[in-house]
């Protein structure tokens, strides 16, 4: 399968050395070879090369601050564009990893669109284009006979995805009940262990959980962006942010948080996504609750479905690494199917 990968930042890389390093078990187990053909960056160039490029000099090139560095061959292209990527290199699938924009899932969107239209399978980390459209996707997805895969949206490589739409499949669901951003889970964790909510801020700020702009995290609205794809996913919506009731955690205060743990509860930012909509706000768990054990940047999520009851998945919500694994997940996915 040629690969063409849109970003090349933090899940870019992990995928990139996963492939490398599983080369030979993929190959094996599945009989799945993964070529990288083409990356693009924002502002590090872009390479295109047909018969493949090759990851370790990817990787040490990207290391240096430039794909500039990477040697030269003759069928190396550098100055494509990555709209012509997507539609004339000869990828089999585009796997988008550039940044996330909530709003309009721009520019990533027009270039799933273009990768559709020309016949590439697109599997994507990048929630904008999933949130904004996604069933303008899965048309053009069908129009084209390709797919689309989005398993890293969610709770990054912990299989939320997959756990709702194909190995429950069968069971309805009939909500599903979430811990889905990392660094709010993280704070209130330090909250309930004394710290106060500024200083727990910082810490996850400095342990890489947050950005340096936090209020994408902090007032719900990474989280809202993950309810706003689980309400399209599970049951067919496209709500868009100002349709979801969003309440981030700057409130809660170490009262509050005192103030539950005394009472046996836990504070959790819980995003709830049901047919009727989507909420995020802090709720008082009670222990008895399984979200309430998840600690840490530790993401989870509990389907309530009628053959199976609650089932819940707990497990890694964001790292270059179990973000990579999401996009490889996706890739033998389609590689099983077509
Ligand atoms: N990191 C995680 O744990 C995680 C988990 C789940 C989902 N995600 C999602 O996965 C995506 C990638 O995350 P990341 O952590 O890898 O981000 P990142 O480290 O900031 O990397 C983003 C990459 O995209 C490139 N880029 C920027 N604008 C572009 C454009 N217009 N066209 C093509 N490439 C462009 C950047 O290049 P320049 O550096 O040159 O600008 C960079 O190579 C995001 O949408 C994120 O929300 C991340």
């Amino acid at each position: 399968m040629n690969i063409a990968l849109i970003g090349f930042g933090n899940v870019g890389q992990g995928f990139a050395a996963i492939l490398r390093d599983k080369a030979n078990d993929l190959h094996a187990q599945y009989g799945f070879d993964g070529k990288i053909v083409a990356v693009a960056t924002g502002s590090r160039g872009t390479l295109y090369d047909p018969k493949g490029l090759d990851i370790n000099a990817l990787l040490i090139a990207i290391e240096t601050g430039d794909l500039s560095a990477y040697p030269e061959s003759a069928t190396l292209e550098r100055n494509w564009i990555v709209q012509r990527i997507a539609t004339e290199s000869n990828a089999d699938a585009v796997v988008e990893v550039s940044p996330t924009n909530l709003q309009t899932g721009q520019p990533a969107l027009d270039i799933c669109y273009a990768a559709l239209d020309s016949g590439k399978h697109v599997v994507l980390a990048n929630k904008g284009p999933v949130a904004v459209a996604y069933h303008d996707l899965m048309k053009r997805a069908q129009a084209a006979n390709k797919l689309v895969r989005f398993e890293a949206t969610v709770m990054a490589g912990t299989p939320s995805i997959r756990l709702a739409l194909q190995v429950l499949a069968g069971c309805k669901i009939t909500s599903a009940k979430g811990i889905l951003n990392g660094t709010t889970n993280y704070i209130l964790t330090q909250m309930e262990g004394g710290m106060a909510y500024g200083s727990a801020l910082q810490q996850a700020q400095e342990l890489g959980y947050a950005e340096t702009d936090p209020s994408g995290d902090v007032d719900g609205w990474d989280a809202a962006g993950k309810a706003i794809i689980l309400g399209a996913a599970l049951f067919g919506k496209q709500w868009t942010l100002d349709d979801l009731d969003v309440t981030g955690i700057s409130g809660i205060s170490s009262d509050d948080v005192a103030a539950a743990k005394q009472a046996g509860e836990r504070w959790k930012l819980i995003a709830t996504v049901t047919p009727e909509g989507g909420v995020v706000r802090p709720v008082r768990l009670s222990l008895a609750d399984p979200l309430a054990g998840v600690g840490g940047a530790t993401n989870a999520i509990t389907y309530a479905s009628d053959l199976m009851g609650d089932v819940t998945l707990i497990g890694a919500g964001a790292g270059r690494k179990e973000t990579g694994f999401a996009a490889l997940a996706d890739l033998l996915d389609i590689h099983r199917l077509t």
